[in-house]
This record gives structure tokens, sequence and C-alpha cells, in this order.
């Protein structure tokens, strides 16, 4: 029996990873509508069918307005992607409200717009898979990119949470978190730096930013293999909640683990020690 055509919802296609998995699904003969702010996108494909619509993630209206229309292109979504985002460098000190709070609009309030105007249909059709794109900062950051981390363990907050509600409905969440990609991600044209600069931080946040300068383009991870990953966690009958990609994500997930186990471990008394204590019954 013919594989049934999947129907894809991709935003943020225009580029790196977004680009790679939108070219992978219609390699695999699939549906996909993908979004950019600019409505355009060159994705190279001699297969699938591919729709693009404009799309700015953080307005509200333009994602419920984007949804609707993909749902009704083939009277169904199969997969939502939330790839669309960018990263803030600089020391949290030196964030400014505006810088904070597009950071937050972009990576996280448009990632949950998607889900808020997504579910109903998939509800309605009693199936689907959400992919929401997080970062190895999401799980384990370092100094230097506060915001973007903070933005990132706000979709792992509320993947995991999303998890729970929506199983019963026949709905499947994963929640991907990238190591280092060579895509546009580090490059001038997507990341974005805090207008203010402190000195005091030139060691710490400053020592980040100046080695994920030099990083870029040499990344060691490859989108398209990220998007070969993703298809074979769409396709697995029983998808992880979580997807960590390449080996230094990996790693990185693997040691905050260890530590905080034995952090864990090391302070279990205190842990412990709060509790009402139980009278003994007469
Ligand atoms: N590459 C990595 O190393 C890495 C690691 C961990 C996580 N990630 C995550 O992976 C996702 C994709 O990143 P990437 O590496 O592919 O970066 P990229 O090459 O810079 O592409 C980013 C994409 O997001 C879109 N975008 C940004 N802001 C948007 C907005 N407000 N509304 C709609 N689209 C918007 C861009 O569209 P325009 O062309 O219109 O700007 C572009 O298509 C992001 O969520 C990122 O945080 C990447």
């Amino acid at each position: 029996m013919a594989r049934e055509k999947k129907v894809w919802f991709i935003t943020g296609v225009s580029r790196g990873l977004g680009k790679s998995l939108a070219e992978a699904a219609l390699a695999n003969d699939d549906i996909v509508i993908g979004t950019s702010r600019s409505g355009e996108a060159e994705i190279i494909h001699s297969t699938g069918t591919l729709h693009l619509l404009p799309l700015d993630v953080s307005l509200r209206e333009q994602v419920r307005e984007a949804v609707s229309r993909a749902q009704t292109l083939h009277g169904r979504l199969d997969v939502i992607v939330n790839n669309a985002g960018y990263g803030l460098l600089g020391a949290i000190e030196t964030t400014s409200t505006a810088e904070a709070y597009d950071q937050l609009d972009t990576n996280f309030m448009g990632t949950m717009f998607v889900i808020q105007h997504a579910l109903p249909f998939l509800r309605a059709q009693g199936h689907g898979h959400i992919i929401n794109l997080s970062s190895i900062a999401g799980l384990a950051p370092v100094g230097g990119y506060g915001l973007y981390a903070a933005s990132k363990f706000a979709v792992e907050g509320l993947s995991v949470s999303l998890a729970h509600e929506v199983r019963h409905f026949g709905i499947n969440v994963t929640v991907v978190e990238p190591g280092a990609f060579r895509t546009d991600f580090l490059s001038e044209n997507s990341i974005r730096h805090t207008a203010k600069n402190i000195s005091a931080y030139a060691d710490s946040s400053g020592e980040t930013i100046n080695r994920l300068r030099q990083y870029d383009g040499k990344q060691i991870g490859d989108p398209d293999l990220a998007a070969r990953a993703i298809i074979e966690v769409v396709e697995s009958p029983e998808p992880p909640l979580h997807l960590v990609l390449g080996s230094d994500a990996f790693e990185r997930a693997t040691k905050m683990l260890t530590e905080f186990s034995a952090e864990l471990s090391r302070w279990q008394a205190v842990s412990l020690s709060t509790d009402y204590q139980m009278t003994a019954a007469k």
C-alpha cells in the first residue's frame, strides 16, 4: 500500500533548519506548507507539493490567518514544526526591555500562538505531531545568551506540559534540542546583540560571544542530517518527547544530567527537610 502523504506546516523555511526540513519532507513526496516573513523561499524540490505563506510568528493575528489558510489547503495538518527563531547575544544585565520582549515574542510567543491556533484542527482530526525547536541552550546554557536560553526554557516547559495535555487526543509532542548547526543562525543575517555592553562581562559573556562569532560557518552540525533525524522521529510509531541533535549537544545534555543528579543527591537532606512533620498517631 502506498505511504500516505503527510501535510507539514513549518515556520521559517526561508533559511537554515526550516529550509532543510522543508526540502527533506518534499523529497519524501510529502506536502509542505512553509512560512517565511517575506512569503518567499528558495526551496529546491522535484517531488512533493509546496505552498508558501507569509508569516511573522510574533504577530498573533498573522499566525491565526496562516494556520487556518494552511488547514484549508488540504483539509488537515499532520505535522506542525515551530522552527522560526533567532538568538540574542549579550549579558542579562545589558539586555533592554524591548530586546527581551522581542526575543520572547519570536521564540516563545510565536511557538505558543501556532500551537494555540493549530490545536482545534489537530483535536478535531484526532491526530497530529507538534515539533518545537528548542536548543541545547534550553537544557544546558552557559553565560552570554540568557534571554535566548530563557526563551528556549520556556519552549521546553510549554512542550512538556503540552505533551501531557494532548496525548489522549492522539497528538504527539517532540521538543528538539540541537547543538551548533551550520545555518545562518550565528551570522550577522540572523544573530542579534544587545545594544548595551558592559566591559566587566568581557571574561564571561564576552568570551562566549567571541567564541560563537569565530564558530560561524564551522559548526559541527549538518542541517540536512538534522532534517533527516526529525523525519525519522515523525515516522516513528513511538516518537520521543525530547530529541537532542548533535554530538556537542549530546555531550552537554549528558554532563548537565550527571551534575544535576549529583547535586540532587548532595542536597537531598535539605530538599527533604521542608515537609510538615507527621506527628505519630496516638
Ligand atoms: N543553528 C543552530 O545552531 C541552532 C541551534 C539550536 C537551536 N536552533 C534553533 O533552530 C531554529 C532555526 O534556526 P536556524 O539555525 O535555521 O537559523 P537561521 O538560519 O537564522 O534561520 C532562522 C529562520 O527563522 C526565521 N525567523 C526569525 N524570526 C522570525 C519571525 N519573527 N517570524 C518568522 N520567521 C522568523 C527566519 O526568517 P527570515 O528569513 O525572515 O529572517 C529564518 O527562516 C531556531 O528556532 C533556532 O533557535 C538553531
